[in-house]
């Protein structure tokens, strides 16, 4: 397995690295199963990167990440968990904004230490920016707690340039979680320039737009209540076919190259730097088999045209989170 380095503090990973979030009801229903033997298999092939929420599943995705690495004597030591913390939920799946008071981060965290059965995160983020907390003084928070060894190193989620900038006034930042697909190109304005002047990489999720990018969506796929895309315009009804019709586009410059639409537009993210780390959110096997091909596809800088080409972001219809998500997105402003 390839490895990149995140920032140039942060950890070295595996070039693609494993989103737990699927596995936990985010994407409807998911098969236990088949989630720990997935993530068995990524283990197997040397990923080591894996990422979760204490909000996914409301705490069910950390004790299945603690669950499959159990299963697996050793492998916590080959794992670097990525853990999301600061959103505020209720029981009926609702979000009602975060917490990134240093109180608040003491408390996630010593309820995540504990789901997870391990004396240490690898990397830690509040999974959006507090508007009612500096960020400095949640960073500052983690920072605290990296000092007392249950924190390896912090991370920031969806954050614009200017927070980047004060956070890592207070301390390394090894990455930023973001969005960043062929559909969604915005953070090559101004966020990922910073991230690259302040030496913090880029993990990257969204890259198959939750699957509307991977060549196996269909406006004939049904998608359940709970699933995140019966609420995301891009899956809407007036936008899908539009979308989809890039995807089309998409397949024909990937079947040129003998590859799938997935792997394409995986692909060209790993195209993008070595400082962007891909995280795949497969939750079946095969999934994560066609998601690690994609590490074997050399892409041209023709092939980088063609495809770009076939995929003008300025073609995607719909935002990619619904209008009271993205009011949450320190990263859109
Ligand atoms: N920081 C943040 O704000 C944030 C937000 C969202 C996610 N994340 C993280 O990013 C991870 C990645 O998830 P994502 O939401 O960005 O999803 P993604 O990787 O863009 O899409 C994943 C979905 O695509 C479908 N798919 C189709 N072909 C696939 C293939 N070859 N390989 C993998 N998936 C394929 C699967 O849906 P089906 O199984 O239904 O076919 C899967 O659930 C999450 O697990 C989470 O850890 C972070």
């Amino acid at each position: 397995m390839r490895t990149r380095t995140l920032g140039s503090t942060g950890p070295a990973v595996s070039a693609i690295g494993l989103g737990c979030m699927g596995m936990s009801g985010a994407y409807g229903a998911a098969d236990e199963t088949e989630s720990v033997a997935t993530i068995h298999a990524a283990l197997d092939a040397g990923v080591n990167l894996l990422d979760t929420g204490d909000f996914y599943g409301m705490g069910l995705n950390e004790l299945l990440i603690r669950d499959a690495l159990r299963a697996r004597p050793g492998s916590r030591d080959q794992a670097v968990i990525s853990v999301k913390f600061g959103a505020l939920r209720d029981i009926d799946n609702g979000f009602h904004g975060v917490d990134g008071r240093p109180a608040a981060v003491r408390n996630f965290l010593a309820y995540s230490l504990n789901r997870l059965g391990t004396d240490h995160i690898d990397i830690y983020r509040i999974a959006r920016v507090d508007p009612a907390v500096p960020i400095e003084e949640t960073v500052g928070a983690i920072a605290e707690q990296v000092q007392a060894g249950r924190v390896r190193h912090i991370g920031l989620s969806e954050v614009g340039a200017e927070t980047l900038r004060r956070a890592a006034s207070v301390a390394p930042i090894a990455d930023v979680q973001i969005e960043y697909s062929l559909f969604d190109r915005g953070i090559e304005r101004e966020i990922l320039p910073t991230a690259r002047e302040l030496g913090t990489g880029i993990t990257a999720y969204g890259v198959l737009s939750r699957g509307l990018l991977s060549g196996h969506w269909s406006p004939q796929r049904g998608v359940a209540e709970g699933d995140f895309r019966a609420h995301s315009p891009r899956f809407s009804a007036e936008n899908l076919d539009r979308n989809l019709g890039l995807v089309e586009a998409l397949r024909k410059v990937a079947e040129g190259k003998g590859i799938t639409v997935a792997q394409a537009a995986i692909a060209w993210v790993l195209s993008r730097g070595d400082d962007i780390v891909p995280v795949i959110g497969a939750r079946r096997r095969d999934r994560l088999a066609e998601t690690l091909s994609a590490l074997e596809v050399d892409l041209s800088e023709a092939d980088l045209a063609d495809i770009e080409r076939a995929v003008p972001p300025s073609e995607v219809a719909g935002t990619r989170y619904p209008t009271a998500q993205m009011a949450h997105l320190d990263s859109e402003r």
